[in-house]
């Protein structure tokens, strides 16, 4: 049962010893100076036995910051929380990925705590409304167009991020290209309404998000490099329409880099086979999500359509996943009224099945 899931993987410098990635996933839980706690710590630890961690995603710098307690690696008290974290899951004998969020327009500034611009490729704010520190959704800040100053700056905060990372003892970064922030608003020409080299055809939205990966490689190296894309997701007000030619070239301007991996967030469209896209495109090793069961995920790999599979919300009240999937165990359901508290209930306190018994 489950051969592929449980045979182990190598993705860039990553050997994985089994191919269920836990899948990046915003809880709200950093404490003060958007630092990790040592309640991320355990919630990382209990779920150490996956292939590999993916975390939540954290800012790389102030300007990154959209939502409330939301952590951070942009400050020596925030690289020190990762360390503890990391530490943790490489003495359970796991691997933990950093995801690199920078929000872009999809900021509530009452969120933050701190003054700091709000930036993206043009200045269009983001018409939905997001949650604030209540979790009442809120309107989202006016942006600012990015400058040619803002984009070198954003490239170093990206790079000197990915460092900082790295000095934590984490193994490796993902960026997120997906979901609306701020590499999926260039991509998007929703959000990407620039005349200059930035923005206009397909290639030209892609310039910059290239950029940063290209940054990202050369700050720790490709083979630590992930991206994660969600081709036509129409989440924080992206257009979802045609989506195919904007994340091919996106794709077609990283082939000169072997990246540890690209995710895909594979949205079910009747029109886009996006796992196909992505193999057509990139010869990195693929990771798919959404909505995967074991069967499924098995299938996907035996098929050769993915070379490892990550599960979000399965992780949030299973943590160990891996142990309940190989068990064939029946699956704890999540608390979704606490995925945002900021509490320790709904976050550390779902047992696993040994402490269950
Ligand atoms: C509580 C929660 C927070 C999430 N936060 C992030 C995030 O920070 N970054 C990201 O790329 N995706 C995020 N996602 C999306 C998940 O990574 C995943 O794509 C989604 O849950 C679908 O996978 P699943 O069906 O296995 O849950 C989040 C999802 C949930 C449920």
């Amino acid at each position: 049962m489950f051969e592929a899931l449980f045979s182990p993987v190598t993705l860039g410098a990553l050997q994985l010893r089994n191919k269920v990635i836990m899948a990046p996933m915003t809880r709200d839980r950093a404490g003060p100076g958007d630092v990790p706690t040592a309640a991320m710590v355990d919630y990382y630890r209990q779920r150490a036995s996956a292939g590999l961690l993916i975390t939540e995603g954290a800012q790389p710098s102030p300007e990154g910051k959209g939502y409330w307690r939301t952590p951070g690696i942009h400050s020596q008290q925030q690289v020190d929380g990762w360390a503890m974290v990391a530490d943790a899951v490489h003495a359970e004998g796991g691997l933990i990925a950093l995801q690199l969020m920078h929000c872009g327009r999809v900021v509530v500034p009452a969120n933050r705590g701190f003054e700091a611009d709000v930036i993206a490729p043009s200045a269009l704010p983001c018409p939905d409304k997001v949650p604030g520190p209540d979790g009442v959704p809120a309107e989202c800040a006016s942006p600012r167009a990015m400058s040619a100053d803002d984009i070198e700056w954003t490239l170093d905060v990206y790079r000197q991020a990915a460092r900082n990372a790295r000095a934590a003892g984490i193994d490796a970064v993902e960026l997120h290209c997906a979901s609306g922030y701020l590499i999926n608003q260039f991509l998007n020409p929703a959000s990407n309404q620039r005349t200059d080299q930035y923005g206009g055809s397909p290639a030209a939205r892609a310039r910059f998000p290239a950029m940063v990966v290209h940054a990202l490689a050369k700050a720790i190296g490709a083979d630590r490099v992930g991206i994660r894309i969600s081709p036509g997701n129409p989440y924080n007000a992206m257009d979802p329409a045609n989506p195919a030619p904007s994340f091919a070239a996106f794709l077609d301007a990283l082939t000169d880099l072997d990246l540890a991996w690209v995710h895909v967030v594979d949205m079910g469209l009747p029109d886009l086979d996006a796992l196909a896209l992505v193999r057509e495109y990139s010869s990195a090793p693929l990771i798919a999500n959404n909505m995967l069961k074991a069967d499924s995920a098995e299938a996907l790999l035996q098929a050769g359509r993915a070379d490892a599979v990550s599960f979000g919300r399965a992780f949030i009240a299973n943590p160990d996943l891996v142990e309940r999937i190989r068990s064939g165990a029946a699956l704890a359901k999540p608390d979704y009224d606490l995925l945002y508290t900021g509490e320790e209930r709904g976050y550390t306190d779902y047992p696993a099945m040994a402490a269950a018994q």
